[in-house]
């Protein structure tokens, strides 16, 4: 057994870091629970300054930045960067700068949707950032250089989902807007925006009923898991883990929308002014 086993087997009952610009990122926690119950998380929700997928590369970088400063002082044992924007933009640089596990959202994704499509057609939907940055494209293509990729952005479902009209007509009417030239060209979907979890039945109801739909939140708690078996990380916890929630702006909505995303009410909000993140 060597020292470093050890000094990173210490750390297995530290807490979970996850960020996200605002709400999404809590569909990605709730797979976290749900295939974690015993790990602890502390997640950022940075609702004064969302969104962040119409922003430039240069601030999302500063926000994530900042935000994974903040985890990293409280201690977590690894960062999910749980914003497909966030994870277009700046997983590289986190990654060089902390020593600690940094995983984003979009690489879970991509193998997910590699090994799910059976003709390598491959349709990807996220914000404005991150269709331009491009990062899908490039690293579907880096896996497997036959399949075919076609993107859409999609700025509509964030705001359409954070007023909470999932279920409204608009939502299915807006989405056929976007999907329609997109579907018969695509044999899989990758949900390439943490907020398109919670409109996963009417995108599904508007595009060819064979798509294979990936939701990337599924795929990478899937890959939180391994790593953290990986490196001797699992929490042996006993007690349910106390989670522990930071928004830059009023707690009240965050709480109110986030019992929406997470399937169950939530507790322990607290709110951290974005001008005292560094
Ligand atoms: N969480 C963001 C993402 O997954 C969507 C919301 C935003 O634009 O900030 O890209």
């Amino acid at each position: 057994m060597t020292n470093q086993w050890l000094k990173i087997n210490s750390k297995r009952n530290l807490p979970i870091g996850v960020f996200d610009s605002g709400l999404g990122g809590l569909t990605v926690v709730k797979q976290l629970i749900r295939q974690l119950p015993r790990e602890q998380i502390i997640y950022f929700g940075d609702t004064a300054r969302v969104p962040y997928g119409n922003k430039s590369a240069e601030t999302v970088q500063k926000f994530s930045l900042q935000i994974a400063n903040f985890l990293a002082a409280r201690g977590v044992k690894m960062i999910v960067v749980a914003c497909n924007t966030a994870s277009s933009f700046a997983l590289e640089m986190l990654q060089t700068r902390f020593d600690l596990p940094v995983i984003g959202v979009i690489e879970p994704g991509v193998r997910s949707a590699l090994v799910a499509s059976p003709g390598k057609k491959i349709g990807v939907i996220g914000t404005t950032g991150t269709i331009n940055s491009g990062k899908y494209i490039h690293l579907l293509l880096a896996a497997d250089s036959s399949a075919e990729v076609f993107t859409q952005a999609c700025p509509l479902f964030v705001p359409l989902v954070e007023e909470g009209w999932e279920a409204s007509p608009i939502t299915e009417m807006v989405a056929r807007e976007y999907l329609q030239k997109l579907s018969p060209q695509i044999d899989t979907l990758i949900l390439g925006c943490t907020h398109y979890p919670i409109i996963k039945n009417v995108i599904q109801k508007v595009v060819d009923g064979n798509i294979r739909i990936i939701d990337t939140a599924v795929e990478t708690a899937n890959q939180v898991r391994q790593i953290l078996t990986q490196y001797a990380l699992l929490s042996d916890l006993q007690k349910p883990p106390k989670h522990q929630y930071y928004v830059s702006d009023l707690p009240q909505k965050f709480e109110e929308i986030a019992e929406r995303f997470l399937g169950e009410p939530i507790v322990n909000v607290e709110r951290v002014h974005s001008e005292d993140l560094f």
